[in-house]
């Protein structure tokens, strides 16, 4: 099934604005709201855009949940434990709602947008006031009125994923650092993933309506910028646009931003021209993170990721040899469907040679829905944990290894706040995107300042202010 990429038109926008407009005057409102959210910075950065929703509807937000009149779950479903936390966290909820019965508690995000969960919602889970999924996230004002005013259970978990919607009000989190996802969804039906299945296809947003969202952050005094997509290299490939996104990190670096990161980037579209604009831009951080998912090509192939190991490490060097400091980080599953100790060890030797500044691990789960789910060769839980231990610790050492090797360096640190253990103590991270602590005062924060690094912990270096 091929699904249309909807724009939202400004018609559409303004009148979800109307319905804000009508909650924020409702007697019966909610004051107050508490946003949980789980999985990736695209979600986090949907959260803020509730927030935003929910602000413009005059809540404000509950320093606890307990004290909250709405709780909304934004959902990930991306491994088995993520849902199951969710899932648990909603239930735990119940029991709030029994003393508290005008509690409303709702739920969105991507576990809700499989196939299914809608049903499973409506039955299992009756206590659940309020859901929607990804692609209608934007009409939260008129779901919650009609939960106001009919007092009855709001369930619209649209099929349809593949929306693009602007303007809608967001309440950053952090007032140095702000995300921009620049487009949504994935194409890659990689065989263990949910994403392609959850977020709908790849959309991207039109380059001015990201540059001016960056030209305003930067008015507010953002000074780091991170841009989002699942694969941004395939950014402006579904529009006609004609923009890389090489252009648009140009386009974006220009707006007088002090510090840009990009994620996630998909190795086999690494191209040259990105290389090329991340070492003679100065804006753009050195660092890239670049799962790699394994180091067999068996694996790969079976994964769908269509690169082969010596195409990444191909890569890998093309990078290191344009910027020699650059930091690399990466995702890793093991335990796929079929993977043998051989196959795992090549996984092991990737590792080794890439020698990454940190990876993220993960024990393959089954999605349902997806093709490895289907596949023949599950590997034993014990064998599954002793293999990620082994991966873990490998890479403990070559982060340490890393870490100790700078000493002595300069690093550029974006000062990002104090230290919750004493105020001289502050806290920031290198261009490698690495945590520096230093010691300093609260004028320091908001400044990218150089600072000499005397030592290193498990996965923070310390440093001195340089003179
Ligand atoms: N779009 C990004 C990653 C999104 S999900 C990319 O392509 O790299 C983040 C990570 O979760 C993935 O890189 C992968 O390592 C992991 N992951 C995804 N599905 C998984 C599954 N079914 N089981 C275990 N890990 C999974
Ligand atoms: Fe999932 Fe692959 Fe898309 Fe990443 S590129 S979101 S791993 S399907
Ligand atoms: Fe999870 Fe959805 Fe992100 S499944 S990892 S929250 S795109």
């Amino acid at each position: 099934m091929r699904e249309e990429i909807i724009r939202i038109s400004e018609d559409e926008i303004a009148r979800q604005r109307e319905f804000a407009q009508k909650v924020r005057f409702h007697p019966d409102r909610p004051k107050t709201y508490f946003i949980v959210t789980y999985g990736c910075q695209m979600n986090a950065h949907d959260s803020e855009t509730l927030a935003g929703m929910l602000e413009d509807m005059g809540l404000t937000a509950a320093a606890e949940k307990t004290q909250a009149d709405i709780v909304l779950h934004n959902t990930c479903c991306i491994r088995d434990n993520a849902e199951r936390k969710a899932l648990g966290n909603v239930t735990w909820l119940k029991e709030i709602k029994k003393d508290r019965p005008e509690l409303l508690i709702g739920v969105c995000g991507c576990m809700i947008q499989q196939a299914e969960m809608a049903n499973k919602l409506l039955k299992q889970y009756p206590f659940i006031d309020l859901a929607f999924g990804t692609g209608n996230l934007y009409r939260l004002p008129e779901y919650l009125l009609e939960a106001i005013e009919n007092k009855d259970r709001v369930i619209r978990v649209d099929r349809e994923a593949s929306t693009v919607a602007e303007g809608l009000p967001v309440r950053r989190e952090n007032d140095i650092k702000a995300y921009i996802t620049v487009m949504y969804g994935c194409n890659n039906y990689c065989s263990y993933c949910i994403v392609p299945y959850v977020r709908g296809r790849e959309r991207s947003r039109l380059s001015d309506d990201i540059v001016r969202e960056a030209e305003l952050l930067v008015q507010s005094g953002v000074k780091e910028i991170m841009l989002l997509g699942q694969n941004v290299n395939s950014y402006g490939l579904d529009s006609a646009e004609g923009v890389s996104f090489a252009k648009l990190l140009r386009r974006v670096s220009r707006t007088g931003i002090e510090r840009l990161r990009f994620m996630t980037s998909h190795p086999k579209d690494l191209s040259d021209e990105l290389i090329d604009e991340m070492a003679c831009n100065p804006v753009i951080a050195p660092h890239l993170h670049l799962p790699v998912q394994s180091g067999n090509d068996r694996i790969l192939r079976e994964m769908n990721r269509r690169y082969t190991r010596e195409h990444y490490l191909q890569r890998v060097q093309a990078l290191r040899s344009a910027m020699p400091d650059i930091g690399l980080t990466t995702d890793l599953i093991v335990a796929f469907p079929g993977e043998t100790e051989q196959e795992f060890q090549d996984t092991l030797s990737l590792v080794e040679e890439v020698r990454y500044d940190s990876a993220y691990t993960f024990i393959y789960s089954p999605r349902k829905g997806t093709r490895a789910a289907d596949m023949p060769g599950k590997i034993d839980a014990a064998v599954a944990s002793e293999r990620i231990e082994r991966l873990i610790a490998a890479q403990e050492r070559i982060t340490g290894e890393i870490l100790s090797g700078m000493h002595g360096q300069t690093a550029q640190v974006l000062v990002e706040g104090t230290s919750r253990r004493r105020e001289t103590q502050l806290t920031g991270k290198s261009g490698r995107n690495i945590n520096v602590n230093f010691t300093g005062d609260a004028s320091d924060i908001g400044k990218i300042i150089p600072i000499r690094i005397t030592g290193a912990g498990s996965n923070t270096l310390r440093g001195e202010k340089e003179e």
